[in-house]
């Protein structure tokens, strides 16, 4: 990976980062909007599912669904740490075996992808500059539901946005932090046949559940 951003990634979800994760993940689970994905993703039926997991971090959205009965993961992250991290902890749990770790970017990975069940990405698109890129591409190889964490596009979250990005331009981190339109983000995933299934709005956050739409019967 050579882009500056990907190297930033590299850089913030470092190491020190993946431990703090995965020590938060033992002692309180999910954060509550990944909580609001699970319980919406759970409901629309996964048993037997395949996941693909971007920018699955230590693995929470993984391990939860595996353990409600999702058959197999694909977990694509740019960051070594967090890939590390989420394999011990899926080691520990015994579904080690049942999940295949690749270190990326994703858009540049995305032609060797195959389609999965279940395609989630979890505070990953405000990662990403490309949003039509990321966003079009992992909707595309959605069989079923594609479920998506990212900011909401507010004032506030666009000043919290530059307040960020200041301080990595000081730290010399070429990671930057983006605010897409949920309008835009919406369109990618329609224009690559989803539909709008489920949304939920929670302080910065907003959560969104989209299916594949049924072809109508001949
Ligand atoms: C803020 S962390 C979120 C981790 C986890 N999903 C969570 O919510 O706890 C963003 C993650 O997305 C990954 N990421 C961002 N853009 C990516 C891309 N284009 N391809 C693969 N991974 C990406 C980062 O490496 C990092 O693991």
């Amino acid at each position: 990976m050579s882009c500056p951003h990907c190297q930033g990634l590299e850089s913030l979800f470092n190491q020190r980062q993946a431990r703090n994760d995965l020590k938060a993940y033992r002692k309180l689970g999910p954060s509550k909007a990944t909580g609001i994905l699970l319980v919406a993703l759970r409901a629309a039926g996964i048993e037997g599912a395949t996941l693909l997991d971007i920018g699955g971090g230590v693995g929470v959205i993984q391990l939860d669904l595996m353990h409600a009965g999702v058959a197999r993961a694909v977990d694509v992250d740019a960051s070594t740490a967090y890939l590390a991290a989420a394999r011990e902890e899926a080691e520990r749990a015994g579904f080690g075996s049942q999940v295949t770790y690749l270190h990326g970017d994703f858009v540049e990975l995305a032609p060797t992808i195959d389609m999965a069940d279940i395609v989630t990405l979890d505070r990953v698109v405000c990662c990403y500059p490309d949003m039509p890129a990321l966003v079009g591409l992992s909707a595309a190889r959605a069989r079923r539901l594609y479920g998506v964490i990212y900011p909401r596009d507010a004032w506030w979250t666009r000043w919290g946005a530059a307040a960020v990005n200041l301080a990595m331009r000081v730290r010399r981190v070429p990671y930057r932090f983006y605010v897409h339109a949920p309008s835009a983000v919406g369109a990618q995933a329609q224009s690559a046949g989803l539909e709008p299934h489920f949304r939920r709005v929670l302080g910065v956050w907003q959560v969104e559940v989209f299916r594949r739409m049924q072809a109508a019967p001949a």
